[in-house]
């Protein structure tokens, strides 16, 4: 498996990730999607939005504030509970999580000095709203995306028309100011959550569960991720939140080791309780088919975009020694590949012609035209970036009216007529 300074390095060269505010020497816990990378997680954020919303009757999409009324998150129990304990050194005044692995010997990791007792540290980022600065206009940026979802339920079940048993989808930022970011952007200050709550009769909601974390283990296999690498991994009693009924991870093999892309939790009816105590607005829903009013059960599925495109990147990973020397290819399924298809003319004379080629796939696929340098190395950065398909443009196609296709993963090539392509590319690009 890929070394992750190996892929961290891929990444910054290529145009995936770069450390944010470089020049300044970096800010720990905060990352940059460069060109490639914008283009894999808005792939990986489409992906899931068509397999969990579009693709459903039964569940529909909002994108709320960032910022909500800092009472949503007294309710949730965040200002007081979402924390983590944290320890200092005496020493070398370094900062550790107290539940990591390498504190056990109870002394610094870094220096071997003395740590101090653990106190519990929030994680929620404040800031002021308004010109006043004073503890009345304290906000919150949002931990989790799924808060404003149970705040606006009911908003959103009438506009909708849905009835309970339906979920409610977003995709959107969480910043949580952890202790010790780590592992490039496994862990992060700053991440986008893919989050749906769906609201079901509590006597239904085991049923639910279970339909929820079969639906969302066949998501990770649809986007071409190694199920040998995946495994589900539900939760012990003692390590459920005190609102949960149950919780299953969807774990991934990473190069440091199984690691949480997901949790699907049965969060009982708590969170709408708490809101609906807190705000004295009415959150049930009166269910014509049972004729019964009643708070309806929630069954969360919650994953980070940014976990999921390094589960990518390191599932794809591989080298290969061909007869030029090593080949990096990132072997992406088609369907999240960022750059879909290069247009690569073989000689400067052909340009115009393959432009004009390149000019009409743009319209429907992520496309790059790229003149630099020999095709071999092309087709190596091409192969670096995952583009499933590089299209030749040569001296026969003025004639012949055809473009040689060559496949990323066999590196075979095939000719193909110029009015074939962009059918060609749009049965290979699901
Ligand atoms: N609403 C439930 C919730 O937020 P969580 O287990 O705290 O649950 C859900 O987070 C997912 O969000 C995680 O499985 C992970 O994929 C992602 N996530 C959480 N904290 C993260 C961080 N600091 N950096 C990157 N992703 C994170």
């Amino acid at each position: 498996m890929v070394q992750m300074d190996t892929l961290v390095s891929l990444c910054k060269r290529r145009g995936i990730i770069f450390q944010s505010s470089e020049i300044y020497g970096g800010i720990n816990g905060f990352w940059d999607f460069g060109p490639v990378g914008v283009e894999l997680k808005r792939r990986i954020k489409e992906s899931w939005w068509r397999y969990m919303v579009t693709s459903r009757d039964n569940v529909v999409g909002v994108d709320t504030s960032i910022i909500c009324h800092p009472r949503v998150w007294e309710a949730s129990g965040h200002v007081n509970s979402f924390s983590d304990p944290m320890v200092d050194c005496k020493s070398c005044k370094k900062r550790f999580r107290a539940d990591e692995p390498d504190l056990q010997q109870g002394v610094c990791p870094a220096c071997s000095g003395e740590l101090t007792d653990p106190k519990e540290f929030n994680l929620m980022f404040h800031t002021q709203v308004g010109a006043r600065s004073d503890s009345a206009s304290t906000a919150y940026l949002r931990p989790e995306t799924c808060q404003p979802i149970f705040v606006q339920f009911k908003q959103i079940q009438v506009a909708s028309r849905k009835k309970v048993p339906f979920g409610i989808a977003q995709i959107g930022k969480a910043f949580r100011n952890e202790i010790t970011p780590r592992n490039f952007i496994f862990r992060s200050r700053e991440f986008e959550q893919m989050e749906m709550e769906f609201f079901t009769h509590a006597d239904e909601s085991e049923k639910w569960f279970e339909f929820w974390v079969n639906e969302r283990f066949s998501w990770f296999s649809s986007i071409g991720i190694n199920e040998s690498r995946l495994r589900r991994r539900p939760h012990d009693a003692n390590e459920l939140a005190h609102y949960a009924k149950g919780c299953t991870d969807v774990e991934y093999e990473m190069p440091f080791g199984w690691s949480e892309m997901e949790g699907i939790a049965n969060r009982s009816n708590y969170d709408l309780q708490q809101h609906m105590d807190a705000s004295g607005k009415d959150m049930m829903f009166f269910d014509d088919a049972r004729k019964e009013k009643y708070l309806p059960y929630v069954i969360e599925t919650s994953i980070g975009v940014d976990r999921t495109a390094l589960a990518i990147l390191c599932d794809a990973y591989r080298e290969e020694t061909v007869n030029d020397g090593k080949r990096v290819v990132l072997g992406l399924h088609p369907s999240i590949a960022p750059i879909q298809v290069a247009m690569l003319p073989l000689s400067n004379k052909l340009k115009d012609a393959a432009k004009n080629i390149e000019k009409e796939l743009r319209k429907e696929f992520v496309s790059e035209y790229d003149d630099a340098g020999s095709i071999g190395k092309r087709y190596r950065r091409h192969d670096e970036i995952g583009t499933p398909f590089c299209v030749t443009f040569d001296f026969d196609s003025l004639d012949d009216n055809a473009v040689t296709i060559r496949h990323r993963d066999t590196m075979a090539q095939e000719r193909i007529a110029m009015s074939q392509l962009a059918d060609y590319l749009r049965k290979k690009l699901v």
